[in-house]
């Protein structure tokens, strides 16, 4: 067993994995690459990930690692690869790895049904009120059948928009089929007609889109321009008895505005994966009984995870190799 900290093969180029990892096996890395760390099961402090990275070929990183310019400048020209374990690549400056030749790659498919299921989890739960209801059965407050007890709002046969519409949004689309519901979508370009017909689902501006739906599910990834997409002017453009579900990304919606708008009663519920400053939650949201909190489990199956972890290996292993990667960013 190879022990944290310890480096094996210093002859072949440095890695650093920020984080014991589902699928990644440390003994299968040390037959290619020279281990920095074998860390133990949490994010990396930054220091130690500074202190790690000088003369390192590549970093397998997480989303708690910021990998920014002055990391690419602390590991130096040695750097030829970022290979992140998630599909969203927020954490990394691109651009800036771009500039610098430094390939940056990440773990797109294998996850986009675990992520699809979570947020039609989520969905459902806001929809029928469970984390509310649960916690009263959990205190005690269940004392029998009652006519009035946690009253939800239909999901079959509504109107589900699909803010993003990749490949989690379309799978939320086809989850959306079996609901029989009507599928809304908003893209930044459209997509072809017969992808939109393969999906059932129809083109509308933001706008439109949230004051037709019952249900708002933000699938984008987080950019300049979808960075605060759900303010309170968005907010405000919804039906009262809307129910808003995000899998994407926390800084798509202004979480303070959203916690204020659920506590007037502005719309029914909100499901949330995700938030603007993980892992602090608001404390209106918190407090708010008609909003469904998870912590950031879009892709938490034991197979899902695992997929991750031999993608985001097979992804650092290729680029060392000299050979393309199976899903490159850049
Ligand atoms: C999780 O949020 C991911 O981007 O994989």
């Amino acid at each position: 067993m190879i022990q944290y900290g310890e480096i094996v093969n210093a002859s072949y180029p440095k890695v650093v994995v920020t984080r014991h990892l589902p699928g990644v096996s440390a003994e299968e890395l040390a037959k290619h690459v020279s281990l920095a760390a074998l860390p133990p099961d949490s994010p990396m402090p930054r220091e130690t990930l500074l202190r790690l990275v000088p003369g390192a070929a590549g970093i397998l990183s997480t989303l708690a690692d910021r990998i920014d310019a002055s990391l690419m400048d602390a590991a130096g020209p040695s750097l030829k690869v970022v290979s992140n374990f998630a599909v969203g690549v927020n954490n990394v400056d691109v651009a800036e790895a771009t500039r610098r030749g430094i390939r940056v790659c990440n773990t797109p498919d294998v996850l986009t049904d675990a992520t699809a299921d979570l947020g039609f989890a989520l969905l459902l739960a806001a929809a029928r009120k469970f984390s509310d209801a649960e916690r009263a059965l959990r205190a005690g407050e269940f004392t029998g059948w009652d006519p009035w007890g946690f009253l939800g709002v239909p999901v079959h046969g509504k109107t589900i928009g699909i803010v993003g519409l990749g490949k989690i949004g379309s799978a939320v689309a086809a989850r959306a089929a079996g609901f029989r519901m009507r599928v809304l979508y908003h893209n930044r370009r459209r997509l072809p007609t017969g992808h939109e017909k393969s999906l059932g689902a129809e083109y509308r501006k933001l706008d439109e889109l949230l004051a037709e739906s019952d249900f708002i599910v933000l699938c984008v990834p987080l950019t300049a321009e979808t960075r605060g997409l759900i303010g309170r002017e968005r907010l405000a453009r919804m039906k009262k008895t809307a129910v808003l579900v995000n899998i994407a990304r926390g800084e798509v919606v202004d979480e303070g505005a959203l916690a204020e708008y659920l506590a007037e009663g502005g719309i029914f519920a909100a499901g949330l994966d995700v938030y603007e400053k993980e892992p602090k939650i608001h404390p209106s949201l918190l407090a708010a009984p008609s909003a469904v909190l998870i912590p950031h489990l879009g892709s938490a199956t034991v197979e899902t995870r695992e997929k991750m972890g031999r993608l985001a290996a097979e992804n650092l292993l290729a680029v060392l190799a000299g050979t393309e990667p199976p899903c490159p960013v850049n």
